[in-house]
C-alpha cells in the first residue's frame, strides 16, 4: 500500500481546486490588488498591483504549502543574515534566478549595431586606479598576460575620444581583489580613449571561477543540481557623453561553460576570441615576456545614443 503523502507536502498532479475554492483564491486576489488603488505614485501603484497578481498566481500554480512557505522566509531571513556592505546574497539570488539579466535586457534594448550589455556583478570598485593606454591592469595579480585592445564608436562609427573604460576581472586561481585578504587593489583600473577612439591594456587571459557558494543561494543550487561557476570573462563599463552606458563583459571563445554561465550572462556577440600565444612571440609594446605564453583580444565596443 502507497503512504498517503502529509498535508504539507505538494500533492503531485493534483486535481484543480473546485469552483468554490478558486472563488475563495480569486477574491483575496482582487481584494490584495485593490487594496494599493489609492497609490498615490502612478508607478508605485503599478508594480505593486502586478506583484500581488504575479506572486498569487505562483503561490496558487504551485500550491505552495506551509512548510514551504516556512522554508521560503528561513531562506530569505538567511540572505539577510549573511548580507553586508561586501556580501550581497539578496543580488546574487537575483543573479542565478536570471532575474538580473532580465532587467538587463529590459533596460538596455537592443539598437541598431550597439554592443549588448551582460550582467553587472558584485565586484566592481568605484575609483579603481588610473592606467595609461597600454598600462597593465593586473597590479601583481596571478595570471596569463593578456594584450586587449580596440576602439569606441557610436552607431554610425565615430570614434569616441575621452570614453571612459573601467575593467575589472578574477586572477587565476578566480579571486577577484576584494576577496584578498591583505586589501590590496589588482586586476582593476579605468583608462581612456584617444582622440582616434582607441584603446589598449594588458590584463589577464580571463578563467572560470565560481560565484561566491557558502551560503543560501549556493545551497539552493545544490539542491537545484546547477553549477556556481561562471563562464570566463573580463568586465568592461564604458561611459561617455551623449552615449548610453555600457555594462558588459567579454567572454572567452571555447570555454565549455559559456551555455551553463551560472548568471545567464553570456550573449553570442560578447564571445571573442583570445588568440592564443606561444613563448617567445614578441608583445605589441615590445613588453618583455620571457618564456611566458600570453593571449591577445580584440574589442570593438559600439554604444547607442543616450536615452535609447
Ligand atoms: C561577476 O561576474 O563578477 C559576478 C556576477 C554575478 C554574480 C557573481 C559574480
Ligand atoms: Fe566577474
Amino acid at each position: 500500500m502507497t503512504e498517503r503523502a502529509p498535508a504539507t507536502e505538494p500533492q503531485v498532479g493534483a486535481k484543480q481546486p473546485s469552483d468554490q475554492q478558486q472563488a475563495v483564491e480569486d477574491a483575496l486576489v482582487a481584494r490584495v490588488v485593490a487594496s494599493f488603488d489609492h497609490t498615490a505614485d502612478p508607478r508605485l501603484r503599478k508594480v505593486m498591483q502586478s506583484l500581488a497578481r504575479h506572486l498569487h498566481a505562483f503561490i496558487r500554480d504551485v500550491r505552495l504549502t506551509e512548510a514551504e512557505w516556512n522554508s521560503a522566509i528561513a531562506f530569505l531571513t538567511e540572505c539577510g543574515n549573511i548580507t553586508d556592505d561586501k556580501r550581497q546574497e539578496f543580488i546574487l539570488l537575483s543573479d542565478v534566478l536570471g532575474a538580473s539579466m532580465q532587467t538587463v535586457a529590459v533596460n538596455n534594448q537592443a539598437y541598431a549595431n550597439a554592443t549588448e550589455a551582460t550582467v553587472f556583478g558584485p565586484f566592481f570598485v568605484d575609483d579603481a586606479p588610473r592606467v595609461p593606454l597600454g598600462g597593465d591592469i593586473a597590479g601583481g595579480a596571478p595570471g596569463e598576460p593578456c594584450w586587449f585592445e580596440g576602439t569606441v564608436t557610436d552607431t554610425a562609427g565615430n570614434p569616441i575620444a575621452g570614453a571612459r573604460i573601467e575593467v575589472w576581472e578574477a586572477d587565476e586561481a578566480g579571486l577577484y581583489d576584494v576577496q584578498y585578504p591583505d586589501g590590496r587593489i589588482a586586476g582593476r583600473a579605468h583608462l581612456y580613449t584617444d582622440r582616434n577612439g582607441t584603446y589598449k591594456f594588458w590584463g589577464l587571459t580571463p578563467t572560470p571561477y565560481p560565484i561566491p557558494h557558502d551560503g543560501p543561494v549556493g545551497r539552493l543550487l545544490t539542491a537545484t543540481g546547477r553549477s556556481p561557476m561562471r563562464a570566463s570573462h573580463l568586465h568592461f563599463m564604458v561611459t561617455a557623453e551623449n552615449l548610453r552606458t555600457l555594462i558588459t563583459h567579454i567572454f572567452v571563445a571555447g570555454d565549455e561553460l559559456l551555455a551553463n554561465d551560472s548568471v545567464f550572462g553570456v550573449k553570442d556577440s560578447l564571445v571573442k576570441q583570445f588568440a592564443p600565444q606561444p613563448s617567445g612571440t614578441p608583445a605589441p609594446d615590445a613588453r618583455p615576456l620571457g618564456e611566458r605564453t600570453w593571449s591577445r583580444v580584440r574589442f570593438d565596443i559600439v554604444l547607442a545614443p543616450a536615452g535609447t
